[in-house]
């Protein structure tokens, strides 16, 4: 692979974030192709003739197990040094069997579990395995989406304990990568990022509270995280912001 070209991965491709995430990459004129990884086949809002299939991959996995996201990397080798960003795009806050807590009594191991492994599992090994496919001499800006309710200094309210302290966790790993990342990938920028309350499956049973001016589209948060990579200093820190590129307090 040339070490002009530069590829953009991004990881749970067809959530409402991850969906706007590709569609922006794909109008980069500065990004030669993205590679997609979904559980869910290729969406059809990102079948338009104009895209070719060699400027969009679509990989599909079967599960998140640790053997399938190792069986992706592995194909992602030929790629290795000409990645220029990367997005991670996991993320639950409720599925049919799990809603966030309210109290105490609402907690559940297992849902505990389910979540953390979504939410801070699934990206850790995800950069556990790329570290290799990204370090090189192209800048790489990688932005985790993470939340706000993630910050332990800005939790106010309480309650969704798990999503939470999932993100929290996610957190923490992030920045243990960082700071290996800094030795081993120095190409690399690791980004927590919170979109804000967006209109997506995820936001919509809670989104009735939201004022219309507070709920976002997806396509205007990915505007603003494409701006937050493209201006990120490359300097071996984790950096924790939201769609406005503020900091948020850990
Ligand atoms: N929407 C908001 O208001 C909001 C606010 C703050 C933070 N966030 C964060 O933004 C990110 C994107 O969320 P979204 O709003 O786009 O949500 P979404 O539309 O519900 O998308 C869900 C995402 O999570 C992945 N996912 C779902 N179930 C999974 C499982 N069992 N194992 C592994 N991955 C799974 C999906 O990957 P597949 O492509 O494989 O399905 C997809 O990328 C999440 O990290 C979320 O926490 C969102």
């Amino acid at each position: 692979m040339s070490n002009e070209t530069k590829n953009a991965l991004v990881f749970g491709a067809s959530g409402g974030l991850g969906q706007a995430v590709v569609a922006k990459f794909l109008t980069d004129p500065n990004i030669d192709r993205v590679i997609a990884v979904s559980r869910n086949p290729q969406t059809e809002d990102l079948s338009a003739p104009w895209i070719s299939n060699t400027r969009l991959i679509w990989i599909q996995v079967e599960d998140y197990s640790e053997d399938a996201m190792r069986e992706v990397v592995t194909g992602l080798e030929k790629y290795q040094g000409c990645v220029s960003r990367v997005c991670i795009c996991h993320g639950q806050l409720h599925t049919d069997h799990i809603w966030p807590e309210k109290r105490l009594e609402d907690i559940d191991g297992g849902a505990m579990h389910d979540i953390f492994h979504v939410n801070a599992i699934v990206p850790s090994i995800w950069l556990k395995l790329l570290h290799k496919i990204i370090a090189g001499d192209t800048p790489c800006p990688v932005a985790v989406f993470s939340a706000r309710v993630g910050s332990t200094g800005d939790n106010r309210l309480g309650g969704w304990y798990a999503y939470r302290a999932s993100k929290a966790a996610l957190n923490s790993m992030l920045k243990s990568f960082a700071v290996e990342y800094a030795r081993r990938a120095k190409n690399v920028k690791l980004i927590a990022f919170h979109p804000g309350t967006t209109d997506t499956e995820l936001s919509k049973p809670f989104q009735a509270s939201v004022p219309k001016e507070h709920l976002f589209a997806p396509a205007f948060v990915v505007e603003r995280l494409a701006v937050i990579m493209e201006e990120a200093e490359i300097d071996g820190q984790l950096s924790f912001v939201d769609w406005d590129g503020k900091t948020i307090v850990w």
